[in-house]
């Protein structure tokens, strides 16, 4: 963004500045994520799950960039996945759509097997607004016993806008062969 942060009492962080932090337990995405919330400070940040390869042209967060300049909130990236699947995955109650845009209605995370509301899943893109951080900062444990992000978003649902943009392109799971 070209402005520089001061989050850390003095610490100068230029435009293209690497900057590590390393979450010392194993408590979650969503501990993860707010272990980061000094760096990210008051501005809208994203979030990319190395473990999700995403490939596609125009990429996946380049379209989700120019889908938040339109709708601004929370944003996810989604893409369907089997039925049989979907226990693995956030799940999205789908609102109204417009193209590859999706209202999300509500989001849970891991679904016991035949309960998933759509086979709409939260794949690991994510735009996300810095209040989100003030809701992990008070969040219980969830599904698996982890702080988890997907439970921060549902909280957050009603406040502002909440959309999942379906991909087109492919999907590579890094920990699936
Ligand atoms: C994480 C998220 C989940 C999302 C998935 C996408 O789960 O918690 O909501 O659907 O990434 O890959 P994990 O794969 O870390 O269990």
């Amino acid at each position: 963004r070209g402005k520089s942060l001061d989050p850390l009492g003095g610490t100068r962080f230029q435009p293209g500045a690497l900057v590590s932090v390393r979450q010392q337990e194993p408590l979650g995405l969503g501990h993860a994520v707010w272990c980061a919330r000094d760096i990210v400070g008051d501005e809208p940040f994203a979030v990319l799950l190395a473990d999700d390869l995403m490939v596609g042209e125009p990429g996946c967060l380049r379209r989700m960039v120019d889908a938040y300049d339109r709708v601004g909130g929370n944003l996810i990236c989604a893409q369907e996945v089997r039925d049989d699947q979907a226990h693995m995955y956030g799940v999205i109650t789908p609102g109204s759509r417009d193209g590859a845009l999706t209202e999300v209605r509500g989001l849970v995370e891991k679904p016991a097997p035949g309960t998933a509301p759509s086979n709409l899943a939260v794949i690991g893109r994510y735009i996300l607004q810095p209040e989100v951080m003030r809701v992990l900062e008070g969040q219980g444990k969830g599904a698996g016993g982890e702080v988890q992000l997907t439970d921060a978003m549902a909280a957050m649902i009603g406040d502002q806008p909440f959309h999942g943009l379906t991909f087109a392109g492919t999907r590579y799971d890094c920990g699936d062969k």
